[in-house]
């Protein structure tokens, strides 16, 4: 199952090599630069929001969230600090199939970010609303994250289409990060209110045509040179580029964006493939893990290098500062990290579960079932932990003393995101079926059935 996933992202990667460059999409946009303009517009330029902006760097890891994956993905991350002095921070497009969900709820609760990657990452289309609208069924339930807190979207193999942006945007997601941008096209992250303007030629030819995702941001993903995600390859492929050649590509590929109009730069990886052997016979990646331990630690060795997650970068663009007043920002602040509660801080809180599928562990209670597409959330068989409120951050919430450990207004939280529903008629609006019944007591059991139509928070 895995090694089928891994081959089909590679044929994505090689398939978007060729990427036509966004000229030809930038000369004939058209954005009305009076009228589109922030926290809730901004057109696509490659112009920086303003003068002496901070360099941020994305560093994202996508599918699933399992040991041997989290502990690749940390080993990227230990120590390593931002200008403030605060972590370095990183997204994790996350999966529902073969994740842990206790260590989603861990990666939450240092500050990372989990943004949506699909239940099961699988073709022929992962982006559908049952796929994306599941995930966030699972991971509010069993890794305790506030649903208004996973507000990013990268499609399965990145295959977006003009239908699916559209859909992300009636979701209410905050942002897409699927499309790249080029060297020589780095496009600062803009809304879609007047259309697309990056990567062209992927899947549709997307760039030129009404988008109807008004307020959707779009977070380019930064190519470097010819590579986009993992840019040496995964060893299977027959001609991989060498550790040393990457880093020389990618190296280049940010000091034209440093040096130039810095727009945000990103490494994107597949933590899988950074581990131990997949499959067996071809070597591990014990020296590409190396090599982007130390290109991180150049990159972050220059004045005004920020290591962010997609959010931050959203919450930039909504009131963009000079680097020197970055640190001041409310979003830029260190995490808090509280203490005594099943947050995965304290994993042996967490429940085992033994499923068909393996063994995962959630401090809310055990799934009856192993999630699926079509009951993505399934009920619990132990209903004694309390699920997150939309009155605490989940990061702030005891599941087992059922109470919010925020006393104060600098960790409040008020989830006002749209609830969940697996119901794709909920998202028209005159279904008013959306809204009703959706306010439920933390302290019972509500995951629902997909055909009973209601919540599933
Ligand atoms: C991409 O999406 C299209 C539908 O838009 C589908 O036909 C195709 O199989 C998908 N490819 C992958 C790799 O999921
Ligand atoms: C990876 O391969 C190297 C060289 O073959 C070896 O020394 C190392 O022990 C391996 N690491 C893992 C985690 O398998
Ligand atoms: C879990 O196991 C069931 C039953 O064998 C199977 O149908 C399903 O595809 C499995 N799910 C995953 C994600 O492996
Ligand atoms: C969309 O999300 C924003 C920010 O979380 C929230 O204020 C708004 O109420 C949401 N709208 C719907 C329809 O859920
Ligand atoms: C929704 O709420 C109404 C009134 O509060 C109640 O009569 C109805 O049974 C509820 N429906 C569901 C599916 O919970
Ligand atoms: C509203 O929900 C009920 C019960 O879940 C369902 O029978 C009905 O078709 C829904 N209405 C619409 C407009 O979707
Ligand atoms: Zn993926």
């Amino acid at each position: 199952m895995m090694g089928f996933k891994l081959v089909s992202n590679i044929f994505l990667v090689v398939l978007f090599v060729s990427a036509i460059y966004a000229q030809n999409a930038l000369a004939s946009y058209k954005c009305d630069t009076s009228k589109c303009l922030p926290p809730s517009c901004r057109c696509a330029t490659l112009s920086p929001p303003v003068a002496s902006p901070p360099q941020f760097v994305l560093l994202t890891f996508d599918d699933t969230i399992a040991e041997d994956v989290y502990a690749t993905a940390l080993s990227l991350l230990k120590d390593r600090k931002n200008p403030n002095g605060c972590p370095a921070l990183a997204t994790f497009y996350a999966q529902v199939f073969y994740t842990n969900p206790s260590l989603a709820q861990q990666w939450r609760a240092a500050g990372h970010e989990i943004a949506d990657h699909s239940v099961t990452h699988t073709s022929p289309f992962a982006g559908s609303f049952a796929e994306l609208e599941g995930m966030r069924a699972y991971y509010t339930t069993y890794a305790g994250i506030s649903r208004g807190q996973i507000s990013g979207v990268r499609f399965p193999f990145r295959n977006y289409t003009l239908a699916g942006i559209e859909r992300v945007a009636k979701m209410n997601f905050t942002y897409d990060s699927s499309m790249a941008s080029s060297d020589a096209e780095a496009i600062w992250p803009y809304t879609l209110d007047y259309g697309v303007v990056t990567d062209c030629n992927a899947i549709e030819n997307i760039c030129g045509q009404t988008v109807n995702a008004k307020g959707l941001w779009e977070l380019p993903m930064a190519q470097s040179g010819e590579h986009l995600m993992d840019s040496m390859n995964d060893p299977t492929v027959t001609a991989p580029i060498s550790t040393s050649e990457a880093v020389t590509i990618m190296t280049n590929s940010f000091n034209l964006r440093y040096k130039g109009n810095r727009a945000p730069y990103g490494v994107y990886l597949h933590p899988v493939w950074y581990g131990k052997a997949q499959p067996p016979t071809i070597p591990n990646g014990t020296g590409k893990l190396a090599a982007i331990n130390s290109l991180l630690t150049n990159l972050m060795s220059n004045p005004d290098v920020w290591m962010v997650t997609g959010q931050q970068v959203i919450e930039y663009m909504k009131n963009p500062v000079s680097a020197a007043d970055l640190q001041k920002q409310s979003y830029m602040q260190c995490p808090t990290l509280p203490t005594g509660i099943c947050n995965g801080l304290t994993p042996s809180l967490a429940v085992s579960c033994s499923l068909p599928n393996g063994t995962i562990s959630s401090c809310f209670g055990c799934p009856s079932s192993y999630p699926s597409l079509d009951n993505p959330s399934p009920s619990r068989t132990d209903n004694t932990r309390c699920l997150v409120p939309d009155t605490c951050s989940g990061v702030y919430w005891d599941p087992i003393g059922c109470k919010c450990l925020c006393t104060d207004a600098s960790c409040a939280y008020k989830d006002n995101s749209r609830k969940i529903n697996l119901d794709e008629s909920s998202l028209n609006p005159t279904n008013t079926n959306t809204s009703t019944n959706s306010t439920k007591s933390t302290s019972q059991e509500t995951s629902t059935s997909r055909s009973s139509g209601s919540d599933l928070a």
